[in-house]
């Protein structure tokens, strides 16, 4: 997934409007896909998944600082996530379809809190990064 200078600048974008609101993004957007797509809880079977759960949402934070450290080196997403990489491919072993799930739910949280920033350029730029980083992080199966 290729993403052009308008496409990380779009990202960017979007990223400085979200600001200090990163951790919460990141726990509605899990909080969504437990809800949406029951199927992705199989992966945190330790996790308590009552609403509000505070697991949930330190978790949503770790997501959310991973997507921010993601932008931040959006010209090497592969080396700023390596490590979580290998934690997503050979530990926790993933399928690779739930990162959709994911990214459909960010996005989804981020029409539902900033609407306006949210336009069709942005949305299609926003889906090629979840898209990038989804890649990256199913990067080393085998
Ligand atoms: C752990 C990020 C997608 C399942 C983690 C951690 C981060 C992270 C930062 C914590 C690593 C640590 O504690 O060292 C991301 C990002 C994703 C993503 C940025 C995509 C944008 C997914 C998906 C699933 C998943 C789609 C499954 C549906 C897990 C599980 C853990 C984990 C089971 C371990 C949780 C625990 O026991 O604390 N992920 N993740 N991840 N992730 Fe992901």
């Amino acid at each position: 997934m290729v993403l052009s200078a308008a496409d990380k600048s779009n990202v960017k974008g979007v990223f400085a409007k979200i600001g200090g609101q990163a951790e919460e993004y990141g726990a509605e957007t899990l909080a969504r896909m437990f809800a949406t797509y029951p199927q992705t809880k199989t992966y945190f079977p330790h996790f308590d998944m009552s609403p509000g759960s505070a697991q949930v949402k330190g978790h949503g934070k770790k997501v959310a600082a991973a997507l921010v450290e993601a932008v931040n080196n959006i010209d090497d997403i592969a080396g700023a996530l390596s490590k979580l990489s290998d934690l997503h491919a050979q530990k926790l072993r993933v399928d690779p379809v739930n990162f959709k799930l994911l990214g459909q739910c960010f996005l989804v949280v981020v029409a539902i809190r900033n609407p306006a920033a949210l336009t069709p350029e942005v949305h299609a730029s926003l889906d090629k990064f979840l898209c990038a980083v989804g890649t990256v992080l199913t990067a080393k199966y085998r």
